[in-house]
């Protein structure tokens, strides 16, 4: 009986090495998570400065003045300033369906580059605001960016990376997600100083950076061998190949590549084809990985902690403060993970980075609990006391940034077969963006109703996918990209789904149409 974690023996191993070009184009690809983050932070900081509420959101900023003694848990109850923050993801959505077809077609690079363009407009128009219509046309053309590039960027690193460091190269997308996020909360943290009360203008127009960066990077990038191959420039992708993997004798794994390529072909229609039998594997990860990645509830934490930690009873700059804290930790986790994932697998991060986060859900479900009872009214609050928060939500943080933070976008983009890849990403990215719509859109609401109890909400969801995990996702450290289909061949589970017969070409050994091994490979 194959193992619950699906791990077959054998297979290929193809020469090449970690070459300083391979390294140095997924860093600059890589960049194109900044964009990203740098949304994902900026948006709860500025939502917090008085002037940037007083001049767009004037009833918000009129209840936060009121009396504190009242309900702390609805004061930022207002579905137009979360429309600010979640308008993003909606565009996002829309974005990645376009760019499904704009990265098979066209290749991941102009992908990449459309992204950079759709952001540097959105980042302008928003820096330059005068009306809540215009800070949500520029939040929407911000997320037609994040929708080209985090279709392409992951798919981008996972086809160019050598098979053996796949995992750590493509967390460098993640890694620039979160460095995108602690920049943008130090910034926030200093603009919100600037006397006059401009300094929103700069949170936001500062979104410049990170897109001339990945414009300018994509500019320069290669496409990858795999993408080349599929719009038919064979002997360029030979070429590029022995120069990515820094040796001449790139016959297997170019044969390869073209042999996936030529299956893929047959494909007429990508989105369909992912209803095949022989796909469910690959679209129940499609949909429940993104999924379960937003329902670990951090992007509570990302958008909303200087809002969440102002509402259990600190100062507006301390809680400025506490979100460069969180930020930092989601960074360093990130590092850890880059270091574990190819030695020590996909599936021991995700649930040890579970049981971390259940853990501390429930510890801090029960110190705000005992403070703020339900009424939301917490008299004063002792430092131990808030340090104890802080301290978990910070062990929280780390335990996604080394699991379902880096994970939720490498394993989707390192299992799906070249012929659906671009489609099954894009629902990848729609899923994710849909759920970091929903909860960025009811946090605030959930927040004042369910009090304390919405931790609990999203602790549920953790147990759940960790158990998911332990059933249902196979290990893919160390196999080759296009040869995934073998994990899903012998799972206790996929296998009646996913057969010989289904993927003959891959696996190591080529099946014969009775199922009997014909060649060896
Ligand atoms: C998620 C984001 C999240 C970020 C936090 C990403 O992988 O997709 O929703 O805000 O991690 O670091």
């Amino acid at each position: 009986m194959p193992a619950v974690g699906g791990i077959t023996a054998g297979g290929k191993e193809y020469p090449g090495n970690l070459t300083p070009f391979v390294t140095v184009t997924c860093v600059v690809a890589a960049m194109g998570g900044l964009i990203f983050g740098y949304d994902i932070g900026i948006s709860g900081g500025v939502t917090t400065m008085p002037s940037f509420l007083r001049k767009f959101f004037p009833s918000v900023y009129r209840k936060q003045m009121e009396d504190k003694s009242t309900n702390q848990y609805c004061q930022y109850d207002s579905q137009k300033l979360t429309m600010f923050t979640s308008s993003l993801y909606l565009a996002a959505l829309v974005a990645s369906i376009v760019a499904a077809t704009v990265t098979r077609r066209f290749g991941r690079k102009l992908s990449m580059l459309f992204g950079g363009l759709l952001f540097c407009s959105g980042a302008i128009i928003n820096g330059a605001a005068k009306a809540v219509w215009m800070l949500i046309l520029g939040r929407m053309l911000l997320g037609f960016g994040i929708g080209f590039a985090n279709q392409s960027v992951p798919l981008y690193l996972s086809e160019m990376a050598p098979y053996k460091f796949r995992g750590a190269l493509n967390i460098g997308f993640q890694l620039s997600i979160t460095i995108g996020i602690l920049v943008a909360n130090i910034l926030n943290y200093f603009f919100a100083k600037i006397k006059g009360g401009w300094g929103w203008r700069l949170s936001l127009g500062g979104a410049m950076v990170p897109a001339l960066i990945i414009t300018v990077g994509s500019l320069v990038l290669p496409d990858t061998p795999n993408s080349m191959i599929e719009r038919g420039q064979h002997q360029e992708a030979r070429e590029k190949l022995k120069r990515i993997r820094g040796i001449d004798d790139v016959e297997e794994e170019f044969s390869d590549l073209v042999a996936a390529s030529d299956e893929s072909k047959k494909v007429e229609h990508p989105w369909r084809n992912l209803l095949q039998r022989k796909y469910r594997p690959h679209l129940t990860m499609a949909i429940m990985i993104p999924f379960f990645q937003q329902l670990t509830g951090i992007n509570v934490i990302m958008f909303y902690a200087p809002v969440l930690f102002e509402t259990i009873g600190f100062k507006s700059d301390a809680s400025l403060m506490s979100a460069v804290i969180t930020g930092s930790v989601n960074v360093a986790a990130t590092l850890v993970s880059i270091y574990g994932v190819d030695k020590w697998g996909r599936r021991f991060l995700f649930l040890e980075g579970g049981t971390q986060m259940l853990i501390c859900q429930a510890v801090v479900t029960a110190a705000i609990g005992a403070k703020f009872g339900v009424n939301g009214n917490p008299g004063d609050l002792p430092k131990w006391y808030a340090i104890v928060v802080v301290l978990f939500i910070c062990i929280y943080v780390a335990g996604f940034a080394w699991s379902w933070g880096p994970l939720g976008w490498l394993v989707p983009s390192e299992i799906f077969p070249l012929e659906i890849r671009s489609a099954a990403q894009s629902i990848n990215v729609s899923v994710n963006m849909i759920f970091t719509f929903l909860i960025a859109q009811v946090f605030l609401t959930m927040l004042c109703h369910l009090k304390f109890g919405l931790f609990l909400f999203f602790a549920f969801f953790v147990l759940v996918m960790s158990v998911f995990v332990y059933f249902f996702v196979p290990e893919t450290k160390g196999i080759p990209i296009e040869e995934m289909s073998r994990v899903w061949k012998s799972h206790w589970y996929w296998s009646r789904y996913v057969t010989d017969e289904d993927f003959p070409y891959r696996g190591g050994v080529e099946m014969g149409k009775n199922g009997q091994a014909v060649k060896e490979v």
